[in-house]
This record gives structure tokens, sequence and C-alpha cells, in this order.
């Protein structure tokens, strides 16, 4: 017999197959006997009929435990009342194993609980719908660039220096060397975009920050594109255009998960580019009006992102830094030279920054400076001081956080719930 996915069954009415997984719910009702099953890609009701009260699938019926793992075999039908449609009049069931009392129930959990057991917590229908949506979102990304002539470029983990400032770097041995976690892979790809025009990594990046929020994580994924002659206007345009596109995409094919998560989308189908711009001086006058009292040379921290992102219906840009607060290689702006062309992209509805990036020193001398000004070791930095060196052009390019995307797109409070096995403040088990 044919083993099948309950989201394949509308190909299989009326015939005889196999499903196999896992014991979701169970329930009887006289002489019927209900088994709900799930296998990863949906849930199947599968019913048992007899007038024999000894009928020996009601005496598996009576032995199976939630999460026990089985096979159904029997018939499919078609049936509108049924949860995804289809119904199995099973004819057998093969029992794998009899689990234990399962420990997640419908009762309310503490989350130190639930992350403790986040092995089992993936399966809980919520959880499983936020890391579908990601599935969703990581494929729409992929054929965003994909589709745009980018070239993808695999950035290494393992690196000799820093690109996000020297204080969240996580430490190794290599060999008889030190070597850190990637941060970002964008020092590399400036050197592949002039290689190959434009280009982006998308990898797992790692910061050892001491910040217990909402939003951060301590190994997060990031998209990072990198374009050759692209200035700050230009790569704003890709942050909006790869954010329409994602929220399209996400909105087309993974509705039935949204409504699983209660997504109110309709915020969500109204965001249109461009979005609202305003420089760094600007959001102080705008968060200094709404009572906050941010100085200019202060970082935007929560409440400020909160509120600047709580202005407008769509994701708000924010570009024009002080160089003090920013990276080593932002581009000063011309008539500004205390200010740099970083764009933050903060989401609407409260979610704060999704996206940094912006534009990168292309001269020499000036690159030089800046590597001396960060007390940064100049010798790790030869390779990319070179890229000044031989045809140095203008570029740009950003970083969108995959975990702050889905958070926002899900509309979850915690970013925990956006990876399998988030990495936290003091948290790597299990
Ligand atoms: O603003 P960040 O630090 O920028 C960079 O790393 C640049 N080198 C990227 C580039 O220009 N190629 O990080 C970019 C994005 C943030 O906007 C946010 O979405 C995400 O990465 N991010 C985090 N996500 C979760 N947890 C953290 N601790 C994060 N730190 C940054
Ligand atoms: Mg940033």
């Amino acid at each position: 017999m044919e083993w099948v996915y309950i989201e394949d069954l509308s190909d299989y009415i009326g015939r005889k197959v196999e499903v196999r997984g896992w014991l979701y719910n169970k329930r009887s009702s006289g002489k019927i006997r209900f088994f709900l099953l799930r296998d990863g890609t949906g849930i199947l009701q599968g019913t048992v009929y007899s007038p024999d009260k000894e009928h020996p699938l009601f005496k598996v019926y009576d032995e199976l435990t939630q999460e026990s793992s089985l096979i159904l075999r029997g018939e499919i039908r078609e049936d509108k009342r049924a949860a995804g449609g289809y119904e199995m009049t099973i004819d057998d069931i093969e029992v794998l194993q009899i689990a234990e009392e399962y420990p997640i129930t419908p009762k309310e959990h503490g989350t130190p609980f639930l992350m403790d057991h986040r092995h089992l917590w993936l399966r809980s229908q919520k959880q499983h719908a936020v890391l579908q949506i990601r599935t969703e979102l990581v494929r729409a990304i992929r054929d965003f660039f994909d589709g745009r002539g980018f070239r993808l470029m695999d950035t290494p983990i393992l690196t000799p220096s820093a690109c996000e400032g020297t204080t969240t770097l996580f430490e190794t041995e290599y060999f008889d060397q030190k070597a850190y976690l990637s941060q970002s892979g964008q020092l590399y790809n400036e050197a592949t975009a002039m290689a190959f025009g434009k280009v982006y990594c998308f990898g797992p990046t790692f910061r050892a920050e001491k910040s217990k929020t909402r939003k951060h994580l301590i190994e997060f994924w990031m998209v990072e594109p990198e374009v050759a002659f692209a200035e700050l206007a230009d790569i704003k345009r890709l942050g909006e255009d790869l954010i329409i596109y994602i929220i399209e995409r996400v909105l087309e094919n993974s509705q039935p998960e949204l409504d699983i998560l209660e997504r109110d989308t309709r915020l969500l189908e109204k965001i249109k580019k461009p979005f609202p711009q305003i420089t760094y001086e600007e959001a102080i006058r705008l968060l200094n009006e709404k009572g906050n009292t941010m100085q200019f040379g202060d970082d935007f921290g929560a409440p400020e992102e909160t509120l600047l992102s709580e202005l407008h219906d769509s994701p708000v840009c924010v570009t024009h830094f002080p160089a003090k607060i920013k990276a080593f290689y932002m581009q000063p702006d011309e008539l500004r030279p205390d200010l740099v062309l970083g764009l933050d992209i903060l989401a609407s509805e409260g979610y704060g920054e999704i996206i940094g990036g912006g534009q990168r020193i292309h001269d020499l001398a000036l690159l030089e400076e800046k590597i001396k000004e960060h007390k940064l070791p100049r010798e790790a930095y030869e390779w990319y001081i070179d890229l000044r060196k031989f045809g140095s052009v203008p570029h740009s390019g950003f970083g969108m956080g995959v975990e702050r995307m889905l958070s926002w797109l899900c509309k979850i409070k915690h970013i925990r719930e956006t990876l399998p096995f988030p990495r936290l403040l003091y948290r790597i088990y299990p």
C-alpha cells in the first residue's frame, strides 16, 4: 500500500493508502472511534466503526496515548466536516510505539518549562505554524535574489576579524591562531561583489550580546545582499522590494498558518512602497515631541524603535546616523561628515529594526583612517583595504534578520519562537 502525506491526500480520494504519524487526539462516540493523526504536513481524522464492542481496533484505541507513533491504513474519503477536508475509513492500525505520558498538555505551561521541552514543543500547532512560515520566508528570500540575478556567495563562519564591533565576538581557537564566529558576511561580500557585481550570502551569524530582550538571539540567520556601484537610495529600494515581495509570498502561501496564529493580516496587506524615509536627526525630533528624551549621539533602544515603528502603517527607513554609533566601514555624508549613509528599516506595528546596512567607504585613505580610529588591527583587514586599491567603486548592501522578519510577519511577542532551537542569553539547552 502506498505511503502518502496528509497534504497530498486530495490526489487519493477513493483509494486505499497508508499514513504514518503520531496520535494528536482521539475521541469516541457510541460505535465510532476517531483517531486524529498528525504527520507533520497536516492532521487526518481516521474512523473505525463497529457494533462489536470487542472489535480489535477498539482495543488499540484504548491503549493509544497522545503522541504514540502509528501507521493507519484505509480508504480516503472526502468529508467537508473533517479537519483538512478528508477522512480515512481505517482497515488496519500498526502501532510503532505507545508514548509515555506527554508532558505538554492543553493547560498553560510557563515559558521555562516549554523552552526546556523545546524538542517536543515544536509539535504544537502554533509552533509548527511559525516554523512552516519560516520555510516559506526562506524560500521567498532565495527566490527574490535568485530571480534578480544575484549570485549566492557562501561566506565563512570562522573569521579572523570583526565586522560589527569587537564587543560581541565569540572567540574560538583556530589551531595556533584565534578565530571568531561570523557576525556578518558583509566584508567578504564586498570582495565577492567586485567579482560578481551583485551577490548575497545567507547563513547563521553570531553575536555574544548580553541583551535579554524579545528581539535578540545569540545565533540568528541573516541574508545580506551587496551591490557594486549601488548607493544609499538604490539599496533602500532593494530593501523595500524585498520586504514587499516577502509579504506577498507569505500572504499568498501561508494563509492557513497565519490563521492558526490569529494574525490580523490587514496591516500587512496595506504596505506599499516607497516607505517613508527620515533621517536620524528627524527621528530624534519626532521622539522628543512624543516625550522621549533621546539625544543626538544616542543609539535607538527598544522603546525608541517601538515608538518610531508605530508612526506609520508601513515600515520606516532611517538614514544618516552619527558616525560615532555606527560601524567603521560606513560612508560619511558629503556635506555632514559627522553623519554616515547608514540605512535601518524598522518594521511597523512596533517591531523595530529588521534591516541594517547602507553605503560603504570606497576611498582608500578614508578607510585606512577609520580602521585606525576604531583601533582595529590593520593586519587582519589588509585584504579588505586591498579592495580600495584595485578598481574601487561606491557600493552598498544590507542585512536582514530572518527571525526579526518572521516575528513581525507572525506578530509573535518573542523571537525565541522563530527558530527550532533558539540560542538565547545563558540558554543553550536543548
Ligand atoms: O544591523 P546589523 O548588525 O548589520 C550588519 O550586521 C551589517 N553588517 C549587515 C550588512 O550590511 N550586510 O544586523 C543586520 C540585521 C538587523 O537589522 C536585524 O534584523 C538582525 O540583523 N540582527 C539580529 N537578529 C536577531 N538577534 C540579534 N542579536 C540580531 N542582531 C542583528
Ligand atoms: Mg543594526
